[in-house]
């Protein structure tokens, strides 16, 4: 049996921040541990309500199936075990390699290709009856989560609005609007990247757009422009339209909001948007809506009616199963901006 060389094992890492994480960015502290990697966490409390875990959850998610794949390509087989010892919540995984176990799974080829497209008109066709089937199979097997096409403007309609309302808070209310606007990256400029948070080049701001939409980074000027309705109008822009101009809307929704389960789904999310990159796809995630109408948002900020409203909504169209992640996919032109990621060395543990 053949040892894993440090060049694999830094290939492992550096596709595992690869993946894509709320705000770009990646609690995580790597250890090494003979053959097998420990993954460090910020969040020691797994369990809480509101969204910010499920958020962190899914970003993990997405990060340990990078990892898988890529250790793949190496014949490495990775075998995840997620919170592993009940008496350290920060140790998020465990994951052991078995060398000469797996088979090459080809999504590895997209892991640093795939990026968040933001441009404001995705391009159809749709996906076909073939492709729509590749990815229908990633969580066909899977009874805990599920993926759903919003096709017709009957399923739509209704998602769009819900979709709306939530993105139309995060200009309207000052906690989410700080939230939003402290992960921008104003200081690196419109044409160069960062290693974390969202470089405003990756936004898909128009150039005429730009310089206002860095004013209202400023509460007291978004306040200002709220009384005009600009709350309304950018959760048209940056939402609504985009969404219902895309060829393809899809939910992934879980069928029950444990710690499981929600990891889970972020790997599969994950594998859907590998895929799509391979179908010669963009894609960019939408949750707020789903995020908002989750138990215990309100003490994240979401006004308690609008939390109640959001789930209601969802409940209509998803029954008991809950929506975690709402996508946007479709053919447009590569960002010419996008994010980066810290040097890998920077992620791994100290002692
Ligand atoms: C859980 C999760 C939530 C996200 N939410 C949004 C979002 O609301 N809007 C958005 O444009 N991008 C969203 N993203 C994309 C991230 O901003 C993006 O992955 C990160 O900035 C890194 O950029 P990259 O995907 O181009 O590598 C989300 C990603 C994840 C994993």
């Amino acid at each position: 049996m053949e040892a894993i060389t440090p060049e694999q094992f830094r290939n492992m890492l550096q596709s595992a921040i690869q993946a894509p994480s709320a705000d770009n960015h990646h609690p995580v502290r790597f250890q090494l541990d003979g053959s097998r990697i420990l993954v460090h966490h910020t969040r020691t409390t797994w369990e809480q309500p509101g969204y910010q875990r499920v958020l962190d959850l899914l970003s993990l998610g997405a990060l340990a199936e990078n990892l898988v794949i890529a250790a793949s390509r190496h014949g490495v087989r990775a075998e995840i075990n997620l919170l592993p010892d009940p008496d350290q919540p920060g140790l998020a995984l465990s994951i052991d390699l078995q060398p000469d176990e797996a088979q090459s799974d080809p999504l590895w080829h997209e892991i640093p290709k795939r990026h968040t497209s933001r441009q404001f008109r995705f391009r159809g066709p749709p996906f076909d009856v073939a492709e729509r089937a590749q990815l229908d199979a990633i969580t066909h097997a899977h009874p805990s989560y599920t993926l759903h096409w919003l096709e017709t403007a009957a399923d739509r309609n209704p998602a769009l609005a819900l979709m709306r309302r939530a993105e139309t808070e995060r200009f309207r209310n000052r906690i989410l609007h700080a939230g939003l606007f402290t992960a921008i990256r104003f200081d690196v400029g419109w044409r160069d990247t960062s290693e974390t948070g969202l470089p405003p080049g990756a936004l898909g701001v128009e150039l005429p757009l730009r310089g206002l939409f860095a004013a209202l980074r400023h509460w007291p000027v978004m306040r200002m422009a709220n009384r005009f309705g600009a709350h309304h109008l950018l959760g048209l822009r940056s939402c609504d339209l985009p969404c219902r101009l895309a060829p393809n809307l899809g939910v992934l929704t879980v069928k029950k909001i444990d710690t499981p389960s929600v990891f889970d789904a972020g790997r599969a999310f994950q594998r859907i948007w590998l895929t799509t990159t391979r179908l010669g796809r963009v894609l960019q995630p939408m949750p707020a809506s789903a995020l908002y109408a989750l138990d215990g948002a309100d003490a994240a900020g979401i006004p308690k009616a609008l939390q109640q409203s959001l789930a209601e909504g969802w409940k209509t169209r998803f029954g008991s199963r809950v929506p975690v992640m709402l996508f946007r996919t479709g053919r447009a032109q590569p960002s010419f901006v996008t994010a980066g990621r810290p040097a890998i060395d920077s992620f791994m543990k100290a002692f």
